[in-house]
């Protein structure tokens, strides 16, 4: 069975790929390079056997969404990654966002609407905000988004379910909201390539292991926490790409009909200096590290309740913090011996 995978080229997208193949599907990969390497298809290549169908394409542009559903007409399914992700720059830049975010929704959507697809929304537990009860379920409310880029995560929720609830498509859809994908294939052949200075956590914490930034800064050590430093679930990519790969076979099903959303987490929330700290133990590296005051536009603390995701998905996460820290350096050390 051949499924889409938009994005395919980036860190989440590129540990579905492998995924769907370990799993007997045909990934297609579509991904306009904005935010990826054109050299992971190699990379895929190596882990896979061989290189992945490919389409250089900005979802963006409609009558080219149009020509990809006439010269990929029998896919099953779609996976869509592609999205623009930077909180900061979303603040900055919104119409960038939402344009790029909705457009290209809305042109897959409409490309493959008559067929019946299972569609599987990269969403984000930035939905839940701060929330009042922890760890957070599916049912808890949807808080005004912090973000532009929080706000098309809540609003494209929205549109497929709209759409679902219209009964005049014929797609499955099945949204993740994941909380924090880190780490890399144990291969270490692919992995997290920010562009520039990374924003997220961990790309941050191999990067001044490594000796590419003088320290990291720890946002905040004042927060109603054990520790005082921030708490997120932290998620190994590859934990989070098999849960992909479930999403498609709870769809698949004929008594899964319309609309439905889950947690994608471990359920256990870590601290920004137990994340550190586990990388140090994890490695035998030393971290550089200083406290700083808070990021604004953060949330003190979340983590995920799994209990539906591993229920109805049939999935549980099975990498630890160690194995996320030990595969994110393999893959940073890798990359600055290879770079792509
Ligand atoms: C954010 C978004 C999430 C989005 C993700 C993608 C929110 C609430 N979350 O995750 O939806 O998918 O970005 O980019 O909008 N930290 C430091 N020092 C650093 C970097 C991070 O202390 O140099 C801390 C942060 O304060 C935070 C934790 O590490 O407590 C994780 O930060 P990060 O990796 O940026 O992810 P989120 O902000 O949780």
């Amino acid at each position: 069975m051949k499924i889409l995978v938009t994005g395919g080229l980036g860190f989440i997208g590129s540990h579905t790929v492998v995924e769907l193949v370990n799993a007997g599907y045909e990934p297609v990969i579509v991904d306009d390079l904005s935010n990826s390497d054109p050299k992971i298809l190699d990379q895929l290549a190596k882990i896979i056997g061989y290189k992945p169908v490919f389409h250089k394409l900005d979802l963006c542009d409609e009558a080219g969404v149009k020509a990809l559903a006439v010269a990929e007409p029998d896919v099953a399914g779609i996976i869509h990654f592609a999205a623009f992700k930077a909180v900061g720059e979303s603040v900055q830049k919104p119409l960038k966002y939402y344009r790029n975010n909705f457009y290209s929704l809305i042109n897959l959507l409409d490309a493959y609407y008559s067929k019946p697809l299972n569609f599987v929304f990269s969403s984000s537990c930035t939905v839940y905000g701060q929330p009042e009860q922890l760890p957070v379920t599916e049912e808890a409310p949807v808080q005004p988004a912090q973000s532009p880029y929080g706000n098309t995560k809540q609003i494209a929720e929205e549109i497929l379910k709209d759409m679902i609830a219209s009964g005049t498509s014929s797609y499955k859809v099945v949204s993740l909201r994941y909380f924090n994908p880190v780490g890399a294939h144990e291969t270490a052949l692919i992995g997290e390539l920010p562009i520039g200075v990374p924003q997220n956590l961990v790309p941050f914490i191999t990067q001044t292991a490594i000796g590419k930034r003088e320290k990291i800064t720890v946002f905040g050590n004042d927060y109603d926490t054990p520790d005082g430093s921030c708490v997120r679930d932290y998620i190994h990519v590859v934990d989070l790409a098999k849960a992909h790969v479930a999403a498609l076979k709870l769809a698949e099903r004929d008594d899964y009909q319309g609309y439905d959303v889950f947690n994608l987490g471990t359920g256990q929330g870590s601290t920004v200096l137990e994340v550190i700290h586990a990388f140090e133990k994890a490695t035998g590296v030393k971290v550089n590290y200083q406290i700083g005051p808070r990021r604004a536009g953060d949330v003190e603390k979340v983590w995920g309740d799994v209990t539906k995701s591993t229920n109805k998905l049939g999935w549980k996460t099975e990498l630890g913090l160690e194995t996320m820290m030990s595969s994110a350096w393999e893959w940073e050390k890798y990359i600055a011996q290879n770079p792509l």
